[in-house]
């Protein structure tokens, strides 16, 4: 290399680092219907709450619902934006619980499909929210797939969803295991929702994160557990979110415990060069 191109590329890491601002969460699971649409408006609200810029990204290119759990009314959604229709500015909506939403499409072509062109606009679209925001949140939606795998590679952090079920925790550690395959670096936790005690979720925890060391040479951090309650599907079927329809909830206080960890204890990398190594991660598939 050149000095010259050396000089280029250290100038465009630098105003990459310093433009980038936000901690991009991915919230994935390997089986379906776990809580993570519930868990990432929730904690959305939450994040929104402790005074940070909060942007959540319904990427659930099959079933997207976010908006209808928030109680807004989509004009425009991802779909808009990847066929130009719609900058991102006019796509994203400003919720009740203070964060901003760029609603999915259900039904949307598999992201393997989308062009390298179409790929290339969301991920700019992911640059500028990563400008604006503090936080980005990035609901991906359940299962192993490109789709799923295409977002979880332009995250900091992957939060992996389970329950207690057995079939729910194999799932999750099939996640765990696809991502560490598939060269994914980046910081990998686990939360285990629908809890029926704390000794629950940690006995989960514990049986996921042993595996995980013992066949993957992996740590999965601990994002800890929430309580199954009642107050989640009534709060679902009221399309307001439970941390405001019931902020005393046991539900609620497992987020509020969920945002103070992932923002105090997390061990999110703000690698300067994330920026350049998601954007190849991006485009490999
Ligand atoms: N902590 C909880 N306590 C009780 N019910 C819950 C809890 N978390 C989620 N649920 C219920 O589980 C169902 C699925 O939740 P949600 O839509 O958030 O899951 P999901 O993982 O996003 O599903 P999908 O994989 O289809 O996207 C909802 O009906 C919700 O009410
Ligand atoms: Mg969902």
């Amino acid at each position: 290399m050149t000095v010259a191109v050396i000089d280029q590329a250290t100038t465009l890491r630098t105003l990459a680092a310093s433009q980038r601002r936000a901690q991009v969460f991915a919230i994935t699971s390997g089986k379906g219907g776990v809580g993570k649409s519930n868990i990432a408006v929730n904690l959305a609200i939450k994040f929104a709450e402790s005074g940070k810029k909060v942007a959540l990204l319904d990427a659930d290119l099959g079933l997207a619902n976010a908006d209808v759990l928030c109680n807004v009314d989509l004009q425009w959604n991802l779909s808009h934006l990847i066929s130009r229709k719609r900058t991102l500015q006019e796509v994203m909506i400003k919720t009740p619980g203070g964060f901003y939403l760029v609603g999915g499409a259900s039904g949307l072509a598999k992201m393997a499909d989308l062009t390298d062109f179409d790929r290339q606009h969301i991920l700019d679209a992911l640059t500028e929210l990563e400008e604006e925001f503090d936080v980005l949140i990035i609901d991906t939606g359940a299962g192993i797939n490109p789709n799923v795998l295409c977002f979880t590679r332009a995250a900091d952090h992957v939060l992996i969803v389970t329950t207690p079920e057995p079939t729910a925790i194999t799932d999750a550690y099939a996640v765990a295991k696809v991502m560490i395959r598939d060269g994914q670096d980046r910081v990998m936790s686990l939360l285990v929702n629908q809890v029926t005690s704390p000794a629950e979720g940690r006995a989960v925890y514990e049986r996921i994160a042993k595996v995980a060391r013992q066949f993957l040479g992996v740590g999965l951090y601990d994002a800890g557990c929430v309580y199954a309650d009642e107050a989640v599907p009534l709060a679902v079927r009221r399309r307001n979110p439970f941390v405001l329809s019931a902020p005393r909830s046991m539900a609620s206080a497992g987020v509020a415990q969920l945002a103070s960890r992932l923002q105090q204890d997390s061990p999110v990398r703000t690698h300067p060069a994330g920026f350049f190594h998601r954007l190849s991660r991006w485009l490999k598939i």
